[in-house]
């Protein structure tokens, strides 16, 4: 009877006897302390990567607007943030910049003195230990905001694949852990797996932006690193979010060309996507919490529908829940001071 019981309790195939009144739920729900045993999901500092947006000059720390709590700051803030940022347990960061001109084959993107190599070099001097990661993207740097080299009105996959793998080759040579892909060019991570080797680079690793949706959670991003698009959109390279099976074959792809972790973006509205990314494959998975999650719930709150502290802990719980082993969010020093009540 006892074995027949806890098979039953296992195969959860429980006949009427062992349900209701026998088995009650809200048991384990009863105080803190058991809720605390029983979770499944816990949020911690460990988890999260902190954006940054890195401009020219000294002193800047401007926010920005359609990003509240979110800021642009010259290398010389950027240097208190990495103070703090380690302080609170954060492992690592992901840095933007924007540079001092654009053109069309995003000069500054690959410079050795270009704003993100010298706040790579920042924040390697101010904590070692910290993870610093970059964007490897061309649309911050490109006159017609495009992630790649315009030829014809078209995005030239091939000819950006050259220089997308000198962009990352200057981050790891300014000292960079981890460069993330984000323009889903073909074979972008291939392409810049060879050009690190080739420069000796062989332990800077690529966490790859495998299945990057077009997706209008950007917007507020946009703003904050300047980077829309002058004609057109990014459907020809982004994903059509209506796709779920196509993920798995781009993580499948990235996973082939070399990628170290891969990553899912956006993630509120992906939730089935991160699970399934998750379920397929053994490697590292990262899920991006993007620029219109976190303003969406920075405008309810200020109207004060939404308890923001709430909902953003709801929010990264379930990305968690969903499969994340990283996220990477604008909450995420918040979030850590959140726990810690
Ligand atoms: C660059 C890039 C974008 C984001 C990260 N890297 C914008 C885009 O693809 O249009 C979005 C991040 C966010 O919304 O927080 N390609």
């Amino acid at each position: 009877m006892l074995r027949e019981n806890i098979q039953l309790a296992t195969r959860d195939e429980s006949p009427a006897g062992a349900r209701f009144p026998t088995t009650r739920m809200r048991r384990m729900r009863r105080t803190e302390n058991l809720r605390a045993l029983a979770r499944e999901t816990e949020l911690n500092a460990r988890d999260f990567v902190y954006p940054l947006f890195i401009v020219h000059g000294t002193n800047v720390r401007e926010e920005i607007s359609s990003m509240p709590g979110v800021y642009h700051e010259s290398p010389d803030v950027l240097a208190r943030e990495i103070e703090e940022v380690s302080a609170l347990g954060i492992p690592g960061v992901l840095l933007f910049g924007l540079p001092a001109r654009k053109d069309e084959v995003g000069s500054e993107d690959y410079d050795e003195h270009g704003i993100v190599q010298e706040a790579i070099r920042v924040c390697k001097r101010v904590n070692p230990a910290l993870i610093v990661m970059t964007d490897v993207c061309m649309c911050q740097y490109t006159s017609h905001g495009h992630c790649g080299i315009v030829r014809d009105g078209m995005i030239d996959n091939d000819e950006t694949l050259r220089y997308l793998g000198m962009t990352a080759v200057s981050h790891a040579a300014a000292g960079a852990d981890v460069v993330a892909p984000s323009a889903m060019m073909d074979g972008q991570v291939g392409a810049i797996r060879a050009a690190l080797d080739a420069q000796g680079f062989t332990d800077t690793a690529i966490l790859a932006y495998a299945s990057k949706y077009a997706s209008s959670f950007y917007g507020p991003f946009r703003e904050a690193a300047d980077s829309p698009p002058q004609f057109g959109d990014r459907r020809q390279y982004q994903m059509d979010p209506a796709n779920a099976r196509e993920a798995l074959r781009e993580t499948a792809l990235d996973i082939a060309e070399g990628a170290d972790m891969v990553m899912v973006k956006p993630a509120l509205a992906y939730l089935d996507i991160i699970h399934r990314v998750r379920d397929a494959f053994d490697l590292p998975v990262a899920a991006y919490n993007v620029s219109g999650e976190y303003s969406m719930v920075k405008a309810a709150a200020r109207n004060g529908w939404l308890d923001e502290q709430k909902i953003a802990l709801e929010i990264l719980t379930a990305i968690k829940r969903a499969g994340a082993d990283m996220i990477l969010t604008y909450f995420a020093k918040d979030a850590v001071e959140w726990l810690k009540r």
